[in-house]
Formats: C-alpha cells, sequence, structure tokens
C-alpha cells in the first residue's frame, strides 16, 4: 500500500478521533485535518449553525464536497465528522484512496466523553443511542477497527500507526 495515502479517522461521535487524529499527525510528521474545522473554516458558520440554518441535508453536501477534495490529497491525517463515511459513496472514496481506521467505544464512554467536551453536536440533542445502533452495521464494515474504550488516546495513537506500519510495508 501506498506509504503516503491518507490516514482517516472515523467512528461515532465521541470515539477520540479529533483528539487522535493530532496526535498521530503529530508523531508522524503530517498535515493535520478536521472535516469539522475545515467546514468551519471555509463556510465561515459554526457546525450547529449550518444545521440549524441551511439543515443537515446542506451539511452533508458540503460533507460529501469535502470528503472527494480529501480523497485527492496525500499525506494527510483526517478526522472525519461521525456521519460523513456513513454515506456508502463517501465511505467508497474514502476506502479507495486512504487507510480507513474506525475507531468505537462502549454507549457509555462515549456519553462521558461527549458530555465531557464543550462541542456543540446537534445530533446528540436527539435520541443518540437510536443513531449509534442504527449506525453500528455501517461502521462495522469497515476493514480496520479499534476498541478505545479504557484506553488514553496515546494509547490509540500508538494502535493506529502500528496499524499504519502494518499495511505500509
Ligand atoms: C456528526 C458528527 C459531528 C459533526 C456533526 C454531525 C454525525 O462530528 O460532523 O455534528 O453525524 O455523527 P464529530 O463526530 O466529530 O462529533
Amino acid at each position: 500500500m501506498d506509504p503516503d495515502r491518507n490516514i482517516v479517522l472515523t467512528g461515532f461521535m465521541g470515539t477520540g478521533k479529533s483528539t487522535v487524529g493530532r496526535l498521530v499527525a503529530e508523531r508522524l510528521g503530517r498535515p493535520f485535518m478536521d472535516t469539522d474545522e475545515e467546514i468551519v473554516r471555509r463556510t465561515g458558520m459554526q457546525i450547529q449553525e449550518i444545521f440549524q440554518q441551511q439543515g443537515e441535508q446542506n451539511f452533508r453536501h458540503i460533507e460529501r464536497r469535502l470528503c472527494r477534495f480529501i480523497a485527492a490529497q496525500r499525506g494527510y491525517v483526517v478526522s472525519t465528522g461521525g456521519g460523513m463515511l456513513i454515506d456508502e459513496s463517501n465511505r467508497e472514496v474514502m476506502l479507495n484512496s486512504s487507510l480507513v481506521i474506525c475507531l468505537n467505544a462502549a454507549d457509555d464512554e462515549i456519553m462521558t466523553r461527549v458530555k465531557a467536551d464543550k462541542t456543540e453536536r446537534p445530533l446528540l440533542k436527539g435520541d443518540w443511542r437510536a443513531l449509534l445502533e442504527k449506525r453500528r452495521p455501517i461502521y462495522s464494515t469497515i476493514p480496520c477497527q479499534i476498541d478505545t474504550s479504557g484506553k488514553t488516546p496515546e494509547q490509540v495513537a500508538d494502535e493506529v500507526i502500528g496499524l499504519w506500519e502494518t499495511v505500509s510495508v
């Protein structure tokens, strides 16, 4: 596998994608992109404002365009918003261009982590457990999986780098 492929982290909200992605990028000396931050930068709007003022559908449209932009890059470590790779065509585009790793965690740990974090997440205002149940079978189709339950971000970053080293040889 091309060692300069992007490393793309996916998984449900609160699985540690952004924290771990930053650590991995730092350790590998690669540029880092968080897709939500990139959307905020490009649109000048917060994610919550996009949902409120333009609707989720428009947010997903912006995400789809960003997904294709990322797939055309090399060498990045990318933390995706938890819904980006739920879309089948986004998943296909990323799996074909990048090393995609899905982070997962136990439900209670997800809740503890998102409560500790101040990020406004519009989809956590609804029935997030139902959303997680609906998405689990889709996340589980991603070949590379890491269970982050009970692990520190540093330990998860080690596992991500280990997986990348394994597939890069
Ligand atoms: C979403 C996850 C969020 C953000 C948006 C929608 C989702 O990102 O993209 O609120 O659909 O799961 P995080 O996974 O970084 O919280």
